[in-house]
C-alpha cells in the first residue's frame, strides 16, 4: 500500500519473474525431469566421471562474482566496477555537478579509442589511456561529458544541436510511476474503477514527440493495470487512463480517461508461472534432453572479454544501452592459419516498436527501446537451464546507477556452444554411380545471447558463429503483449472488426497490431578496414526465337555503391539482390574480390506516413539496408539523445549527406522487421517467434573451408542413460 508496494510492481518484471524461475530448479516440483539428469548410470566411463559430474546445472548464485578488483586488459574492455567508481568521485568534485542542485547520470561508457589505435594494438601492448563517455541531466539540462580517468580531466560537450533527452534511469521510471497518485483525482478515477489502490501496477511509457507543446519539458504517460490476483497484471488494463507526468519536476501535467466504461479483463487464466499452474494439468511432453561435451568446451574467454570458438575469434562485452557488443570478429584461414578480419564492431543500435491503434490511449506507442529504456539496462539475469543450456558459460554487465555508484548485473550474456542436429554439409552417391558415398558433417554452432525484458517485452538477441565463417544474428520475440481494454466479449458482438485495431484474445482484451524493427549496427571490415558496398542485382533476360529453346533466364549484374544513396536500399521479392560488402584490393587465386554478403531475413518494412511524427523519428527503419562511411559519432540509428527527439540525428539524415562509400571504410546497417497481428496463442504470454539474417563469407575462402573436418563417430559420443530408464 505504500511506497515500496508500488515500486515492487513495477519491479516485478525486471525481478520476480526471473527470481522465480530461479526458483524453480530447486523447488521439489521443478521443471520436470530436473533432478534425473544427473542420475546417471555407468555405460561409459564418462558418464560417471568426476567432471561429467561436476558439469551440473550451475547454482545461479554460484559466481556473485566480485568485480571489485576487475581490471581492463583490451581497449575495449568495458568499464570496471573501479573505473566507474572513479568516474563518479572525479565528477562529483567538478565544478558543473558540485555547484548543482540536482544531477543524474544517464550512462557511463567507455569512450573507445579511435579504431585506427585499436586496429594497430596487439595482446600484450599497454593500454591506451581510458576514458568514459557520460551522458548527464544536470539541473534539468542535458550533457554530454568526456572523463579521462588518467588525467581526471572532463571535457563538456556541447548539445544544443539535439532535441531529444537521454536514456532514462531506472531510478526514474520508478518515481515516475509513483507521481500520479500524489494526486486525489487520481485515486479517485482508481477506485471509481473499481481498483484498489493496493493493487495498481503502472507503466512509465515514452510519449514520442507530437508537436510543440511537448517542447521544453522532459515527459512520461503514466498507465496502470490492476495485479488483483494474477503477476500478469499487463493483462488487466485500466484501459483509456493516461497521466502526463513531468519527469523533472515529478509533476502531474494532465489526466486523461477515456475509458470509464470499459471493464477491467479478468484475472483468470492470466499467469504464466510454472508454480501457479495446477499440479494435475502440468503437460509433460517431453523426456530429458542435455548435451553432453566429454573434453570440455571448444571454447574459452580470456581475459574476461576475449572469446576464442573453433576457428573464430572475437571481442565481447554487455553494454547498457546496446544489449551485447561484438568486436573485432575474425575468422581463421584454413589455408594460411592467419585469422583474417571480418567485423570490427557490431550490436543492436536501435528499435522501432509502433502500435497502430490512433486512439487517445494509444497513438504516442511508438517505442524507441535501446534509446529510451536501455536495451542492456532491462536484459535480466539468464536463467541457467532454460535461457541457455547447461554447458554455457556465462558474462556479467557492470553499469552505473543514477547517481553513478557501479553495480553488477549478473549473468547478463551467456556463450555456449549449440548442436541442433543441423547438417554443416553432406553428399551420399545413389547406386546407379557405383560409389557407396556417405559423407555428411555435423554443424555445431557457437552462441551468444542475452535477453532483455522491456517491461512486458522480451527480445533475445543471439549472435551465432558457424565454422563455415557464417555469422546469424537472430532476434527472438516473446514475454508479454500489451493489450487493450474493451467491453467486448466475443467477436460476434464486433460490427467492424477492423476498428478494433488488433484480435480479440480473450474476454475484454484485444491484442494490438503493432510493429517491431531491430536495426543493427554492423561495422564490417572484411580482410581491412576498406571495403565497398556491391549489389549483384538478378533480372530476367529474354532470349530471342532463335537464341534458343528457353524464352527467358536470370543474369547477375554488379554495380558498386559509389554514395551513400546508391546503398539506400528497400527488398523487393520481384527485383532482387545480393548484397556484398567487397574488399575490392584484395582477391582470390582466381580473381573474385574478396567479401562477405548481407542475407536478409524478417522483412517487414515500415508503412507508416513517412511525415507521421514516429515514422520521422524512426526514420531509420525507412530502409532496410543503409551503409555509411566509418563515423565514430554515428552509432545510434535513431540518434544519440532518442527521448522525445524529432529526427533530425538518425541514420537516414546522416545518410542523406551522400557522402563517398566507395572503397573505404563502411558501416553496414541492417533493419529486421515484424509485422505483430496478435493472435490468442499470444495470450497470456507469446511463444517465441524469430527471424534472423546472415552475414555470410562470399568469395571470403578459396575453397570451402570446412572440407578437412572430421564426422561424428560413435566412439566419440558417450551414452548417458537415465538411472530410471536403464
Ligand atoms: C493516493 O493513494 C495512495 C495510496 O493509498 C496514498 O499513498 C496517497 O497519499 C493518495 N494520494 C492522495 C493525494 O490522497
Ligand atoms: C560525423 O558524424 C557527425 C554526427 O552525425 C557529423 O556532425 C559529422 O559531420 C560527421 N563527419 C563526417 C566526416 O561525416
Amino acid at each position: 500500500m505504500d511506497t515500496r508496494r508500488f515500486l515492487c510492481f513495477f519491479f516485478l518484471t525486471l525481478c520476480i519473474a526471473l527470481a522465480l524461475l530461479f526458483t524453480w530448479a530447486r523447488l521439489p516440483y521443478g521443471p520436470p525431469y530436473a533432478g534425473d539428469l544427473l542420475d546417471c548410470s555407468t555405460n561409459s566411463a564418462w558418464c560417471s566421471s568426476k567432471n561429467r559430474l561436476q558439469s551440473k546445472p550451475p547454482n545461479p548464485t554460484r559466481r556473485l562474482r566480485d568485480h571489485a578488483s576487475d581490471t581492463p586488459h583490451h581497449p575495449l574492455d568495458p568499464l570496471t566496477l573501479p573505473e566507474i567508481t572513479a568516474v563518479r568521485s572525479i565528477l562529483s568534485s567538478h565544478p558543473l555537478f558540485a555547484s548543482s542542485s540536482s544531477h543524474a547520470l544517464h550512462s557511463v561508457d567507455l569512450q573507445e579509442p579511435d579504431k585506427s589505435l585499436v586496429l594497430r594494438w596487439h595482446h600484450g601492448d599497454p593500454l591506451f589511456p581510458r576514458k568514459a563517455t557520460v551522458v548527464a541531466r544536470v539541473d534539468d539540462m542535458s550533457h554530454v561529458l568526456t572523463v579521462d580517468l588518467t588525467t581526471r580531466e572532463v571535457t563538456v560537450e556541447d548539445t544544443a544541436s539535439h532535441s531529444g533527452y537521454p536514456t532514462m534511469t531506472l531510478e526514474e521510471m520508478s518515481a515516475a510511476i509513483l507521481v500520479p497518485l500524489m494526486n486525489a483525482d487520481f485515486n479517485r478515477t482508481i477506485v471509481q474503477r473499481g481498483v484498489d489502490l493496493t493493487d495498481l501496477a503502472c507503466l512509465p511509457i515514452s510519449t514520442g514527440w507530437y508537436g510543440k507543446v511537448e517542447e521544453n519539458r522532459r515527459l512520461i504517460k503514466v498507465q496502470c493495470y490492476s495485479a488483483k490476483d494474477t503477476v500478469n497484471f499487463y493483462m488487466r488494463p485500466i484501459e483509456g487512463l493516461t497521466v502526463l507526468v513531468d519527469l523533472d519536476t515529478k509533476q502531474v501535467l494532465e489526466i486523461s480517461d477515456k475509458g470509464g466504461s470499459i471493464p477491467i479483463p479478468k484475472a483468470a487464466n492470466t499467469d504464466y508461472r510454472y508454480s501457479a499452474q495446477k499440479p494435475n494439468q502440468v503437460l509433460k511432453l517431453l523426456k530429458p534432453i542435455s548435451i553432453e561435451q566429454p573434453n570440455g568446451p571448444s571454447f574459452s574467454v580470456e581475459d574476461d572479454h576475449l572469446v576464442k570458438w573453433a576457428n573464430w575469434e572475437f571481442h565481447l562485452k554487455p553494454d547498457a544501452r546496446a544489449g551485447v557488443i561484438v568486436s573485432r570478429a575474425k575468422v581463421r584461414d584454413p589455408n594460411t592459419g592467419e585469422f583474417r578480419d571480418v567485423m570490427y564492431k557490431g550490436f543492436t543500435s536501435e528499435l522501432f516498436v509502433p502500435y497502430m491503434d490512433p486512439t487517445d490511449a494509444w497513438y504516442f506507442k511508438t517505442y524507441m527501446d535501446a534509446g529510451e529504456y536501455g536495451f542492456g539496462l532491462q536484459a535480466m539475469p539468464l536463467d541457467p537451464l532454460n535461457d541457455c543450456p547447461r554447458n554455457a558459460y556465462y558474462m556479467d554487465g557492470v553499469f552505473a546507477a543514477a547517481d553513478g555508484t557501479p553495480y553488477v548485473r549478473s549473468n547478463m550474456v551467456c556463450v555456449f556452444e549449440s548442436y541442433a542436429g543441423d547438417i554443416a554439409w553432406r553428399h551420399t552417391e545413389c547406386p546407379i554411380t557405383g560409389m557407396q558415398i556417405r559423407e555428411v558433417r555435423p554443424k555445431v554452432t557457437l552462441v551468444v545471447r542475452m535477453a532483455a525484458s522491456v517491461a512486458n517485452y522480451d527480445y533475445i538477441i543471439d549472435w551465432e558463429f558457424q565454422t563455415d565463417g557464417l555469422i546469424r544474428v537472430k532476434v527472438g520475440l516473446s514475454g508479454i503483449l500489451m493489450v487493450k481494454g474493451t467491453s467486448y466479449e466475443n467477436v460476434n458482438q464486433v460490427s467492424s472488426p477492423e476498428n478494433l485495431h488488433g484480435t480479440l484474445l480473450s474476454e475484454n482484451v484485444i491484442g494490438v497490431i503493432h510493429d517491431h524493427y531491430v536495426t543493427f549496427y554492423l561495422d564490417m571490415d572484411v580482410d581491412g578496414s576498406d571495403n565497398s558496398f556491391l549489389k549483384v542485382n538478378l533480372q530476367r533476360e529474354q532470349n530471342s526465337p532463335n537464341e534458343s529453346p528457353r524464352k527467358s533466364y536470370l543474369k547477375a549484374t554488379k554495380t558498386v555503391a559509389k554514395t551513400e544513396k546508391d546503398a539506400q536500399v528497400k527488398l523487393k521479392l520481384y527485383d532482387p539482390s545480393e548484397f556484398h560488402v567487397i574488399n575490392p584490393t584484395k582477391r582470390t587465386r582466381v580473381g573474385n574480390p574478396v567479401g562477405y554478403k548481407l542475407v536478409p531475413g524478417g522483412t517487414a518494412a515500415s508503412l507508416l506516413d513517412l511525415d507521421d511524427p514516429p515514422q520521422k523519428r524512426g526514420a531509420f527503419t525507412n530502409n532496410q539496408i543503409w551503409v555509411t562511411p566509418y563515423n565514430r559519432s554515428e552509432q545510434w540509428a535513431g540518434g544519440l539523445l532518442v527521448c522525445q527527439s524529432q529526427g533530425e540525428d538518425t541514420l537516414a539524415v546522416w545518410s542523406d549527406r551522400d557522402r563517398p562509400i566507395e572503397n573505404k571504410d563502411i558501416v553496414l546497417w541492417y533493419t529486421l522487421g515484424f509485422h505483430h497481428v496478435p493472435c490468442q496463442e499470444d495470450f497470456p504470454i507469446m511463444p517465441t517467434v524469430s527471424s534472423s539474417f546472415d552475414l555470410k563469407p562470399v568469395n571470403f575462402f578459396e575453397s570451402n573451408p570446412i572440407l578437412r573436418t572430421p564426422p561424428n563417430v560413435e566412439a566419440d559420443l558417450p551414452v548417458c542413460v537415465a538411472a530410471a530408464s536403464a
